[in-house]
This record gives C-alpha cells, sequence and structure tokens, in this order.
C-alpha cells in the first residue's frame, strides 16, 4: 500500500514540502546567529552558543515527517520547542513534549525489551525506583500525541479536505477506493512511521554536522562542491542541484558509517528447522543478530574505520567493494522503507546549512554525548552560528 509513497520516483511529491521546512529552519536559525568567530579564538564565548543544533533538527524531522505522512504543521519550528496537543482515547485533550515523550519511551523500552516475556512484569517493576518512574511519566503522552495527529488527520479526511500524504495512501488505493483498514491498524502505522522517521534522520544530521564542524578540510571541500552549484542568494538548496553532488553523498555515507543511528543489534529468528549461518549451524527459533556499528568498523573492509574520511565513498570500484557491508537502514525485507526521504531531507537541509552558515563547536575537547537504546539517544550539540561571508 505504502511503496509508491515511500519510492525514489516519487520523491518529487515530497520534496516541496521538505523546502518548506528547510525555509521555516533558515528563519528560526538566522534569529540565533552571532558575530563571525574571529581567526585568534580559539574557544567559542559561552554566551554564543545560540543553537542546540540537535534540538533544532529533530524540531525539523518531526516536522518534516508529519507533514509528509499526514499534512500537519505542527509550528514547533517557530515557538522552538516540543510542545503539542495530545488526546486520550477518551478525546481529552492536554499539552505534552512530543520530543521528550519519544526519546523516554525509546530510552525506556530499549532498556527492557530484550527480554520479550518479562517486558510489562519488568516495567511495572522499573516504576517502583524514582528514577525509573519519572523516565516513564515523560515517556507516557507518547501514544496519546500520535493519537491526536491521526484524529487530527482524520477529522480533515472525513471533512473531505484531499491532501496528498501517507495518510491518504492508507485510506485509498491508487484509483481512491477504500482500503477498508481498520481504524486501530491505521493509528500503528502512523505511530511506526512518524516514530521511525524522525529522530533516525536528526541523530544522522547531529552527528554528521559534528564531525563536520571537527573536520574543516572536509567541510570546506564541501562547501566548495556546493557554492559552484547554488547561487550566492539561494537559500534552500533545490534538490535536483544536490541529489547527485559526490561529494554530499559521500559525507552523507561517511557520518552513517561511522554513527549508525539504528545502534541496536536487530534481532531476526531463525527458522524452526534451524539454518545455517556464516558456517555456522545456527538451531531454530535462536535470536540472532550483528550489530551495523560494528559491521561498519571491520577494517577489512573500511581501512582505518574510525576516521572521518568522507573521500573514501568517491572511487565508484571502492563503493561498489564496500557497499555490501555498509547497512545503516539493513537490508532485505524489514529493512528501512524510508530511506529515499531520508536521503532527500538529509540532502537539502546539509546542503542549505553548510551553504548559508558557519558553526562552531564550544571547543576542541567538547565531546557530544551518546547513549545506545534502540537508536542512539544524542545529547546536546551546543554551537555557535553565524551567517557566511559570501561576497
Ligand atoms: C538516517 C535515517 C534512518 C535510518 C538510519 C533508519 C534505519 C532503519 C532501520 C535500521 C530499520 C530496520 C529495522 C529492523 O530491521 O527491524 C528501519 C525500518 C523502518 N524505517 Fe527507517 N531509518 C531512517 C529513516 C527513516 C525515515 C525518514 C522513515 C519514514 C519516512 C523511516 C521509516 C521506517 C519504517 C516505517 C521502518 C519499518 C519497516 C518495516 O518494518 O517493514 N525510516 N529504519
Amino acid at each position: 500500500m505504502m511503496s509508491a509513497a515511500f519510492a525514489i520516483k516519487n520523491l518529487e511529491r515530497w520534496e516541496y514540502k521538505v523546502a518548506n521546512l528547510t525555509r521555516r529552519l533558515v528563519v528560526a536559525f538566522d534569529k540565533l546567529c552571532t558575530s563571525p568567530l574571529s581567526k585568534e579564538q580559539v574557544r567559542a564565548d559561552p554566551a554564543d552558543l545560540t543553537l542546540d543544533f540537535n534540538k533544532w533538527i529533530n524540531l525539523w524531522t518531526i516536522e518534516a515527517i508529519n507533514n509528509i505522512a499526514l499534512s500537519s504543521t505542527l509550528g514547533l519550528l517557530e515557538q522552538g520547542s516540543d510542545a503539542v496537543t495530545a488526546e486520550k482515547p477518551d478525546g481529552t485533550l492536554y499539552k505534552a513534549r512530543y520530543w521528550q515523550a519519544q526519546n523516554q519511551t525509546s530510552y525506556a523500552q530499549a532498556t527492557f525489551v530484550w527480554d520479550y516475556d518479562n517486558f510489562h512484569l519488568l516495567s511495572w517493576l522499573s516504576n517502583l525506583v524514582p528514577n525509573w518512574r519519572s523516565v516513564w511519566k515523560e515517556a507516557e503522552p507518547w501514544n496519546d500525541v500520535v493519537l491526536h495527529q491521526a484524529a487530527e488527520r482524520l477529522r480533515k479526511y472525513q471533512a473531505g479536505e484531499k491532501l496528498d500524504d501517507f495518510f491518504t495512501c492508507l485510506m485509498e488505493d491508487k484509483s481512491g477506493s477504500p482500503n477498508n483498514l481498520e481504524w486501530g491498524e491505521i493509528v500503528s502505522e502512523i505511530s511506526v512511521i512518524i516514530n521511525a522517521g524522525a529522530d533516525t534522520t536528526a541523530i544522522a544530521l547531529t552527528q554528521l554536522m559534528e564531525l563536520l564542524i571537527r573536520h574543516p578540510n572536509e567541510l570546506s571541500h564541501l562547501r566548495q562542491e556546493l557554492d559552484l552549484v547554488l547561487d550566492k542568494d539561494e537559500i534552500v538548496a533545490p534538490y535536483d542541484k544536490v541529489k547527485d553532488l559526490p561529494f554530499l553523498k559521500a559525507c552523507l555515507d561517511e557520518g552513517l558509517r561511522i554513527f549508525p543511528p539504528t545502534s541496536a543489534g536487530l534481532p531476526r529468528r531463525t527458522p524452526s528447522e534451524g539454518a545455517q549461518i556464516l558456517g555456522q549451524w545456527i538451531p531454530g527459533d535462536t535470536s540472532v543478530s550483528m550489530t551495523i556499528y560494528a559491521t561498519h568498523r571491520d577494517p577489512t573492509v573500511f581501512p582505518n574505520p574510525e576516521e572521518f574520511q568522507p573521500s573514501r565513498w568517491l572511487d565508484p570500484e571502492e563503493r561498489k567493494r564496500m557497499e555490501p557491508f555498509f547497512i545503516p537502514f539493513t537490508t532485505g525485507a524489514r529493512g528501512c522503507i524510508g530511506r529515499n526521504i531520508s536521503y532527500l531531507e538529509q540532502a537539502v537541509v546539509v546542503a542549505t546549512l553548510v551553504h548559508r552558515y558557519e558553526f562552531a563547536l564550544p571547543s576542541k575537547e567538547w565531546e557530544l554525548q551518546r547513549h545506545e537504546a534502540f537508536n542512539i539517544l544524542v545529547g546536546e550539540l551546543p554551537v555557535k552560528i553565524w551567517r557566511r561571508g559570501l561576497s
């Protein structure tokens, strides 16, 4: 039902949405700009660290997926926070924190879910511990946040509004005949998509931005490439102009290689008759997994695996050799359905921001915090931001 909505040939359906959102992000970032960092300054003045890049890019990806999936605009980029309306199944409305609820759900579930049979018991027991109680409390609104988004969209659908989004693909087939899915099924699909489609891309973008700021030579190589195709006064990078830029693509892939956003070893179960895997016999009904992070650090495939080297992706022969081992979206039938949309979002926003702004970290020694949950939960990325002189 959804494959056409995610297909690479249909990306232009979402491009204008991504462009509008990026324009709104630029308006917000322009307001946070400071004066340029002088050449002699080794560290940014703490008062100039006006931008928490991780927070803002999460607000942006949340807006993006809700707009693409449900045609909704949450206003997060204007208000600078994740405050939204949530809706209980009985229709009661209340204010909730979108990003916080999603993150805390991920954090708590990723801690206890692996013992499937005892998940509910462990969750209940953890509520007896004050720290965990507050995590669960902050996570609590998540389902109501999703429900409100879905219910609002259903109200528009019932009012006859014709909108181009994933919701329409769930409700009707290409010829407009109803798919007749149950409401519970629709809400659960929406939940999966807006969950899977926001933090993953934001995690990738935050980590890539930090890597680029730390590697000025790579950043300047990327800028040179962008300056050749973008006009000086072009605010949002048009996807058509940037989608095939080799160094931009190399930076996106190298970021995803070195810090793949999905850090959990995604489990698969062997068939009941057992299976031969990499020369070893594994009995039936056994959970097996292989972490993306470790695969991307195999030095026989990726020489100097800890080094951020986008140029490793530039030689077509080398790319072909490495690609089978490059699995940030995993592979096979349950691999990521949203990878094309994520590349679209990443290409447009990275090109736009790198073309328009300069950034500085708090200091050379400063480190980004990462916590391994289902996806890597990334801490604040406080940066100084200023407009590039494009004269
Ligand atoms: C850098 C960004 C992203 C990364 C690293 C990523 C990673 C992944 C991974 C590893 C899986 C497989 C989970 C498994 O095998 O159990 C997955 C599944 C999925 N992803 Fe993504 N994803 C990204 C962006 C997106 C976006 C933008 C969307 C939506 C537009 C999306 C929607 C989904 C959905 C719906 C699934 C479940 C597919 C299924 O179960 O058949 N993802 N993603």
